[in-house]
């Protein structure tokens, strides 16, 4: 049974790795730790894609906003250790902050507006800069031939393709599935900031955006009015559930199109509501 080695340096990080490039592939699957079967997934994932797998794990500070929840984030390093090593992963690597940022706010940006602007970034207008920055930095430390994000925070995914395609990085991305409790809530570390109450709410936005993609499934491509109504009651009706929504939007797949007006067969039902303290993200593809 192989052991889980943790470093915490680039350099040992680097090092540890550089005999084992000319031989075997090398997986990535960066996290903020407080790890949950979502990102197990993503681990399995990484293993059936290569023979080492790396998981990262770094609350990265420049990716939270002013007034975010940087501070209160949960650090579990070893409850997160413990279910690594039960899958086997070869390296964690979880450095500083020192470590990953020698000057703190980073002179250096990466991302140029576009999607990283919208959706989200309109609520969290540095937040993506900030993602692109470290997925940067991680791409650049460990030089996996695959890397594998959760679809769940499908804006990061596209824009993290972008930055693939933009910065020629020779790496494969993989998207892993939502993974779900069993009455629907897409899994999350910050589902933990729910009340009891809320909660019980907390599948409710799944079942809106799932039954919202069923009508889209079965609207003629060109009903642009109609699609738009049922986006607007949609909305009413996540509201009225007790959220208080951030954006409902209706786009392709690589979130190209700023409205729901296009024609394109593949779709994606985007959404991110407050519910209390948390704000929770879904989507569903259509
Ligand atoms: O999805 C996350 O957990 C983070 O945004 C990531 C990709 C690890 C970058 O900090």
């Amino acid at each position: 049974m192989s052991t889980t080695i943790t470093l915490t340096t680039i350099e040992a990080l680097r090092n540890a790795l550089q005999p084992h490039r000319s031989q075997k592939t090398i997986a990535l699957v960066p996290t903020m730790g407080n790890l949950h079967q979502g990102h197990i997934s993503l681990v399995k994932l990484a293993k059936q894609h290569a023979d080492i797998v790396v998981v990262s794990i770094f609350v990265n500070p420049t990716q939270f906003g002013v007034g975010e929840d940087l501070d209160s984030y949960p650090r579990t390093l070893e409850a997160d250790t413990e279910l690594l090593a039960a899958e086997g992963v070869d390296y964690i690597f979880a450095p500083t902050v020192e470590e990953m940022y020698p000057l703190m706010p980073p002179p250096t940006q990466v991302l140029a507006g576009s999607i990283s602007q919208q959706l989200c970034g309109q609520s969290r207008p540095t937040h993506f800069d900030g993602v692109g920055i470290v997925v940067t930095k991680l791409f650049n430390i460990v030089q996996p031939n695959v890397a594998v994000f959760g679809k769940k925070d499908y804006q990061q995914l596209a824009i993290i393709k972008q930055l693939v395609r933009d910065l020629s990085f020779d790496i494969k991305l993989i998207g892993g599935p939502i993974i779900r409790t069993e009455d629907g809530l897409a899994l999350s570390s910050r589902n933990q900031y729910l009340t009891e109450q809320e909660r019980s709410i907390a599948p409710l936005l799944n079942k809106h955006i799932s039954q919202l993609a069923d009508q889209l499934r079965q609207l003629p491509i060109d009903q642009i009015e109609q699609r738009f109504a049922l986006i607007n009651d949609t909305k009413t009706a996540i509201n009225q559930s007790g959220f208080e929504v951030d954006y409902l939007e209706v786009r392709n797949q690589d979130l190209t199109n700023i409205d729901a007006s296009a024609t394109e067969k593949a779709w994606v039902v985007l959404v991110a509501a407050w519910l209390g303290k948390a704000r929770l993200l879904d989507n569903q593809e259509v």
